[in-house]
């Protein structure tokens, strides 16, 4: 197909984390007909697909990220009628839909692990990673992510399997064919049901460096990942799940890439070499982290984000397909992260917004981002459910750190900041459930809701909306190449966007303090209209000016 017809380079995509998104029968969590509920509001939104985070049957140890059985629905969520009924409903509103696929690793719940445990000599073994340790000491010192070591002792054997993630979700074994065949059927299974593409989760660390080699760096950031990120064969099965899978259905693919390069993503994306459509990096959402750290405070580095997004706007051009993002599952709120969500909430909202919807790629809307949702900024440990969070908090403790400084921490780097329920109006539990959330509500609900969005018109809501009519509209700003004219201003992200002798000019303020913005003359010749801004009396041409507290303006010639 003609690169330029492929749907998901116009497209804006949704993503919906089921638990919180809308509970239909009061348990406290959601479910799969509180989202079919919810299709009409998606579609006033204007979003092309849905990206569904896992629905499918799992311990949810974390939450749907450890699945025991790829071919059944978790009943938290319904059933596989609640789920084709979703599909059709999709479909009949043109929404297309994304399902989250996670073969990295699978649960332990899953009856191959099972079979795997229960006999070392079934077929099944080799679909997991098992290796003798040394001595008393694990076969190798890597870190899983979610903090200690990351193998666990098979008592029986006396093995160790590999867990990159939680102990209850083992590695699987991509050497092994007979895995990977079976992969091709699960993703077969949800391509003939009519999905129109998958999410791949952690997908650049399945190919593993069969020698296990130790961790020899004394620094705690090189915890093994280079044995396993974009490994060996990452590539090869990449492109071989492409003809089996992706080519024939025609499906659209985005990649989850853990510590990834530019260079491995160009190759990733390449529409020649046939692997995935695109890629999401997390370079940019690092640059809080004090050398890569997430559990240590910082203030974001404008430099540094303003230089990776020119390098990776850049080094994909007309080479790979980025994915844009400021929010998922995994991440805080980035109005509470990057914006701020004390002072300037809707207008810094609304300049992150502009910013990242006028780049080059796909933009994701995480749930509640398109409504300014914040970090629920809970103190209470007991108020956390994540599985990473809790187990970074003991590691800390255990560490020597007190209680009030793990805590600080987890305000502001928890992913249960992102995970709240859904706000949809100001009544009891946010409308999100006639029952007590799984997780508490933010206490702003009852201002910050969807109801009060719909029904202002200067909301953050329909400041999205806008954004995603502006790309299905105007060629530019899905072909336009990229160039920061400011690179070096710390507090100013300026950036311009070309393309057949047209241009985008795009003007943010990032600081809560009026910046001067001065403009060469040579720019600014010609005739501009006003594209999009945050505020209501913004310049109609671009010229040299103060830009107001997070003023954002767009325009174009
Ligand atoms: C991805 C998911 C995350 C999950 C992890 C392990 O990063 O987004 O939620 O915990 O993979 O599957």
């Amino acid at each position: 197909m003609n690169s330029q017809h492929e749907w998901w380079r116009e497209a804006t995509i949704y993503q919906i984390y089921p638990k919180s998104f809308n509970d239909s029968a009061g348990k406290g969590h959601g479910d799969i007909k509180g989202i079919t509920a919810k299709l009409d509001y998606l579609k006033q939104l204007g979003v092309s697909a849905l990206w569904l985070c896992p629905v499918y049957s799992s311990p949810q140890i974390d939450n749907g990220y450890d699945i025991s059985d790829y071919y059944s629905i978790d009943p938290a969520y319904g059933t596989m009628a609640d789920f084709e009924q979703l599909l059709a409903e999709c479909q009949r509103r043109d929404l297309r839909i994304i399902m989250d696929i996670v073969v990295n690793h699978t649960s332990t719940e899953h009856p191959w692990f099972k079979e795997a445990i229960a006999d070392p000599t079934s077929p099944k073994r080799d679909f997991y990673i098992w290796r003798n340790g040394h001595k008393d000491a694990p076969p190798t010192n890597w870190t899983s992510k979610f903090g200690g070591n990351a193998w666990q002792k098979d008592q029986t054997s006396g093995q160790y399997y590999l867990h990159l993630f939680a102990k209850e979700q083992a590695d699987l074994n991509w050497e092994n064919p007979d895995l990977r065949e079976q992969v091709c059927d699960i993703m077969r299974f949800w391509a003939n049901k009519g999905m129109d593409g998958f999410r791949l989760d952690v997908i650049n660390l399945i190919s593993k460096d069969q020698s296990f080699p130790n961790e020899c760096s004394e620094d705690p950031q090189q915890d093994g990942r280079r044995f396993y990120t974009d490994g060996p064969r990452v590539h090869e099965y990449l492109h071989e799940l492409n003809q089996k899978v992706f080519k024939p259905f025609d499906l659209m693919t985005v990649g989850e890439m853990s510590s990834t390069t530019l260079e491995q993503c160009q190759l990733y994306s390449a529409p020649k070499r046939e692997e995935l459509s695109m890629v999401f990096n997390f370079h940019h959402l690092k640059v809080d982290y004090p050398n890569g750290n997430k559990w240590q405070l910082a203030e974001c580095d404008w430099l540094a984000l303003k230089t990776l997004f020119t390098t990776w706007q850049q080094g994909l051009h007309k080479r790979g397909w980025n994915a844009l993002f400021w929010c998922n599952h995994d991440q805080p709120r980035i109005v509470s992260r990057f914006g701020n969500d004390n002072t300037h909430r809707v207008i810094s909202a609304k300049m992150l917004a502009t910013g990242l919807h006028l780049l080059q790629g796909t933009p994701f809307i995480y749930q509640g981002e398109e409504i300014g949702m914040t970090n629920p900024h809970f103190d209470d440990i007991a108020q956390y459910r994540d599985v990473e969070t809790h187990n970074i908090y003991r590691q800390h403790i255990e560490q020597g750190k007190s209680h009030k400084e793990v805590m600080a921490i987890i305000v502001s780097r928890s992913r249960d900041n992102g995970r709240t329920p859904m706000q949809w109006d100001a009544s009891e539990y946010a409308g999100f459930s006639k029952g007590a959330p799984w997780l508490d509500v933010a206490q702003n609900y009852k201002h910050i809701n969807v109801e009060a969005a719909l029904n202002d018109p200067n909301s953050i809501f329909y400041h999205y909306q806008k954004l995603i009519a502006i790309r299905k509209q105007y060629p530019i700003i899905i072909e336009g190449n990229y160039q920061d004219l400011l690179p070096l201003h710390n507090k100013l992200w300026c950036y311009t966007r070309s393309h057949q002798g047209q241009r985008v000019l795009v003007a943010n303020n990032v600081s809560p303090e009026p910046v001067n913005l001065s403009l060469s003359a040579k720019l600014l010749d010609g005739t501009w209209q006003l594209l999009i801004s945050n505020y209501q009396d913004s310049a109609c041409r671009p010229q040299s000016m103060t830009l107001r507290p997070y003023e954002s303006i767009a325009w174009m010639q």
